[in-house]
């Protein structure tokens, strides 16, 4: 018999333990607070028939994005499925869209979760998956309307509000409603000021808006929230080096991937990525970062299984390749991964479709543009700057395909491109230190070299 959770949703355990370890489990998720596996441990410990800690646990490795962590997934997903029987239909939806994950097909699962949603509205996990999945696969659309049909049906009490209105305002900013998305990010943090997706999505708003000076400050303020103990940390100190390159502030870029985004700060693909995505920006304003990208290479677990996994990832790993001065493991990383994407077996991963059309152009074209080939390099690259987002990541971490796009326009002879994308650019936001750079160096004599 089905006994309601907190939230009203019908629940597999009639343990009063294993219920308050799975919600713990499920707050952390949504906070980042520490991982959640621990009160998953404590959960099976005190419901050993309950499936849901195991397709959470499940959820949760695979969030990560490691392609190490799939066998471990999988195994848990076997413990599930061998109890599904005891969980309920709203249990086994979580199941099957988690089954989709670790198959790689983020639609289907975002599919399921939206099911499940018409008639559970208040299923946080629901909520909080789709919205990564969502994220992953570039759906801003997705981001921003499914909070958005649930949070009408959610008592303003619950503690997981003020995280479902950040899961809400991240959506919001990346369907480019800034002023709404901030103030629906402020009003999460006025219920609850340790709420970092809502931090970071107002973050994301002064990005976008070139306010690199409210950005700093902005995570300044929050920091309590989100710098210690939390494993969002790694990207938000990110976010801050991004304020810094925007004010062109490049030792203060330095100090911050020194601090917060090398050694054993990064434990995760995830971070790694951040890391990888700094460096080459810096590359790209011709700073030296050979060292840091050789050192963040060394301990970034590539090999074996890793090519082909998730074509954003993908792409930052040449990128570290290239600003280490690895050009030729570059191309066999490349080759690599798109061996494993065009492969038939592959082709009902979402991975397939993202490698094709955005991940393999644009590592073709950063390679062409660290071959000196600049030209080839906007010729590549130019024409997937539309539907990048169907590989995922936010627009601040795609920007990168702006900034490289702007380097090979002012390395070759495509500077009218560069200027059409510079004036893109300063119609989008405040003209910063960096876009001035930029505009500079677009009517500066040709180079051969950035
Ligand atoms: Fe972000």
């Amino acid at each position: 018999m089905a006994t309601p959770d907190l939230r009203g949703n019908p629940c597999g355990s009639a343990s009063t333990a294993a219920r308050d370890a799975a919600e713990r489990a499920l707050w952390r998720m949504m906070s980042f607070y520490d991982t959640p596996l621990a009160d998953l441990d404590a959960a099976v410990a005190a419901d050993a028939g309950w499936p849901l800690p195991h397709v959470m646990r499940a959820g949760f490795l695979l969030s990560l994005t490691e392609p190490a962590l799939l066998a471990e997934a999988e195994a848990e997903l076997a413990l599930a499925r061998a109890l599904q029987g005891q969980g309920t239909a709203r249990e086994r939806a979580h199941l099957e869209a988690v089954e989709a994950v670790y198959q790689g097909r983020w639609q289907v699962a975002c599919r399921i979760w939206d099911e499940l949603l018409v008639d559970h509205p208040r299923d946080a996990l629901a909520l909080q998956w789709a919205q990564l999945w969502d994220f992953y696969r570039g759906d801003a659309a997705g981001l921003r309307q499914r909070p958005a049909r649930a949070l009408p049906e959610w008592d303003e009490a619950d503690p997981l509000h003020p995280y479902v209105l950040a899961l809400y305002a991240f959506g919001l900013e990346e369907c480019n409603l800034y002023p709404q998305a901030e103030e629906t990010g402020r009003r999460a943090l006025a219920a609850n000021a340790r709420v970092p997706w809502a931090v970071h999505a107002v973050a994301h708003v002064m990005e976008m808006q070139g306010r690199f000076e409210d950005g700093a400050n902005w995570l300044r303020q929050h920091q309590e929230a989100w710098a210690e103990g939390n494993g969002f940390a790694c990207h938000l100190w990110w976010h801050k080096a991004l304020f810094r390159l925007e004010a062109m502030d490049l030792a203060g870029v330095q100090r911050l991937l020194d601090v917060h985004l090398s050694g054993q700060n990064l434990q995760l693909s995830l971070q790694r990525v951040d890391a990888a995505s700094l460096l080459w920006r810096l590359h790209l304003l011709g700073e030296d970062v050979a060292a840091q990208a050789t050192a963040l290479l060394k301990d970034w677990p590539l090999e074996g299984v890793g090519a082909g996994h998730y074509a954003f990832n993908d792409l930052h790993a040449v990128l570290a390749m290239i600003a280490a001065g690895q050009a030729p493991r570059a191309e066999a990383w490349l080759a690599r991964c798109a061996e494993r994407a065009l492969a038939p077996a592959d082709a009902r991963r979402s991975n397939h479709l993202m490698a094709r059309e955005v991940g393999l152009p644009l590592m073709r074209g950063m390679l062409a543009l660290a071959r000196g080939d600049a030209d080839t390099a906007v010729d590549l690259m130019a024409p997937v700057r539309a539907q990048a987002q169907r590989f995922g990541g936010s627009h601040a971490q795609r920007d990168l395909i702006d900034l490289s796009l702007l380097a090979a326009a002012a390395q070759g002879g495509r500077r009218s491109y560069g200027r059409a994308l510079l004036n893109e650019r300063g119609m989008a936001k405040r003209v910063t230190p960096l876009t001035r750079h930029w505009i500079e160096r677009m009517s500066s004599p040709m180079t051969a070299r950035a």
